[in-house]
């Protein structure tokens, strides 16, 4: 195999999707489509990948932040071709090189690769596609015995070249060697007064390079993003792909329609995700996990059998065989709960260790925390961990029963099997095995009257 220069173009303004932010930086799945081009380039193994920048200056260096990466800038923009230029002193000559688009976001990886077997021995290959409407696309043209001849840009086409329906996609395999001295060639006299990077087929014809027309799996993989509309229609694209995926691994969705993942989900055997549920980062599921309804799990981890109830929110938790979680439950970053923990409604809990088959059912905030097995925790309890300037620790022993409606003022340490009333104020540690309780001596005055209005 030759060696691989990839040129991602992404310098174009994106006036269509309203925005101050470059359009090739509006997320898709909570990545950026230029993040998905770069991901398509990545599994080429590329020796370079150069983009092509210039709308929105220096903010796309900044945002996508791999100092491997070459950038190139085109100021001002003239066209395709013109940008290519502008990549060349980042490539290898003797390379092969692969252009992209930074605003067509699901191009796949057997479709690059493909492309770039062809261009490795010596021909140019082009990424091709039939469409219903073809306007507003350069159409192939080509001659008696089906051979390409060059590109025509619609604005340039006779009416004749405009019933075609074979269209260019803009991606397109270069092969060794050939590359700049095409684009030395490269004029503007055309309609739109721009350097067209499509003009190399015609130059390929004449140097006896051959042209080899490739296809797409599919025709999305082709599409591009260039209004807000667009993008949803591609988001929803994905989506169906990776429901689809899941499915064919055999996991259970009640909805593969009503289901979002930004970032990667990974599910053993026989899981279940119930509708609208949102998966973010890196979420990895066991055996029949359980997800219900209008969850949101960001880089989680959730062992088997693992039960999540309804509208549950998760991020950066560990999540231990056979618990069960929510409905309404927060379990923030630095969580990790053994196996068989009960966590139930409106229980928040941030950075803490919980023990095995440990229960904390309701309205509690457990944070800064080290809680051990078996622990019961009772409705509204707090870890006080924050004095205004400092967090600090609590610990809570094995087999310990806190009553409801506790503060536990860190740094405080409740002994093995101990016992807090309700109703606990705790500051000082509670021995093991012992109750604790801090609450005034309940008293009733039995000779007290309510106050009565005055009658005047
Ligand atoms: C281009 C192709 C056309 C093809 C179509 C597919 C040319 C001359 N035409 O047309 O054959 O059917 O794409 O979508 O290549 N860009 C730059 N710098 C520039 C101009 C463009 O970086 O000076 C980038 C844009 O950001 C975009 C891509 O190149 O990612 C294509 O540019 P666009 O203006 O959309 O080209 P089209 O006229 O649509
Ligand atoms: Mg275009």
């Amino acid at each position: 195999m030759a060696a691989l220069n990839i040129v991602i173009l992404a310098a174009g303004k994106g006036t269509r999707m309203h925005s101050d932010l470059p359009k090739v930086l509006h997320p898709l799945a909570g990545k950026s489509l230029l993040g998905h081009a770069l991901t398509a380039a990545d599994s080429l193994g590329p020796d370079t990948i150069c983009v092509v920048y210039g709308h929105g200056g220096d903010v796309l260096p900044q945002a996508i932040a791999r100092p491997e990466l070459a950038w190139a800038k085109q100021e001002p923009q003239l066209g395709t071709g013109h940008a290519v230029q502008q990549a060349i002193p980042h490539l290898d000559s003797a390379a092969t090189t692969l252009i992209l688009y930074g605003d067509v976001p699901l191009i796949r990886a057997e479709t690059l690769a493909a492309m770039r077997l062809v261009a490795d021995e010596g021909a140019l290959a082009l990424l091709t596609v039939h469409l219903a409407n073809p306007a507003g696309y350069g159409r192939i043209v080509r001659d008696a015995n089906g051979q390409v001849l060059r590109i025509v840009e619609h604005k340039d086409a006779s009416a004749e070249e405009l019933a075609i329906a074979e269209v260019n996609t803009g991606i397109l395999a270069v092969p060794p060697g050939r590359l700049s001295g095409w684009l030395a060639q490269l004029s503007n006299q055309n309609i739109q007064g721009e350097y067209y990077l499509t003009d190399i087929i015609a130059m390929a014809v004449a140097d006896g390079v051959r042209v080899v027309p490739c296809h797409p799996g599919a025709e999305w993989e082709v599409l591009g993003v260039n209004s807000r509309a667009q993008l949803a229609e591609l988001e929803r694209r994905y989506q169906a792909n990776l429901a689809a995926a899941l499915l064919t691994a055999g996991v259970t969705l009640a909805d593969p329609a009503r289901l979002d993942i930004r970032g990667h989900l990974q599910c053993g055997r026989d899981c279940f995700i119930d509708i609208n549920c949102l998966f973010e980062g890196n979420v990895t599921m066991g055996n029949a996990v359980k997800v219900g309804a209008h969850c949101v799990i960001k880089n989680a981890t959730l062992a088997d059998g693992v039960e999540i109830q309804p509208f549950t929110h998760i991020d950066g938790a560990q999540v231990g065989e056979a618990s069960r979680i929510g409905p309404f439950t927060r379990l923030r970053p630095g969580t990790e709960l053994s196996a068989e923990t009960h966590i139930g409604n409106f229980v928040e809990i941030k950075n803490a260790q919980v023990g095995f088959n440990s229960k904390i059912n309701h309205l509690s905030y457990v944070g800064d925390a080290t809680v051990g097995c078996k622990v019961n925790i009772g409705a509204g309890t707090i870890t006080c961990n924050y004095d205004g300037a400092n967090k600090h620790r609590t610990v809570i022993e094995d087999e310990a029963f806190i009553g409801s409606d506790t503060q536990l003022v860190a740094p405080v340490t409740v002994g093995r099997g101990a016992t807090l009333g309700a109703g606990t104020t705790l500051t000082k540690d509670a021995p093991a095995g012992q109750l604790t309780l801090s609450r005034a001596k309940q008293v009733s005055l039995s000779g007290w009257k309510r106050p009565a209005k005055n009658v005047k």
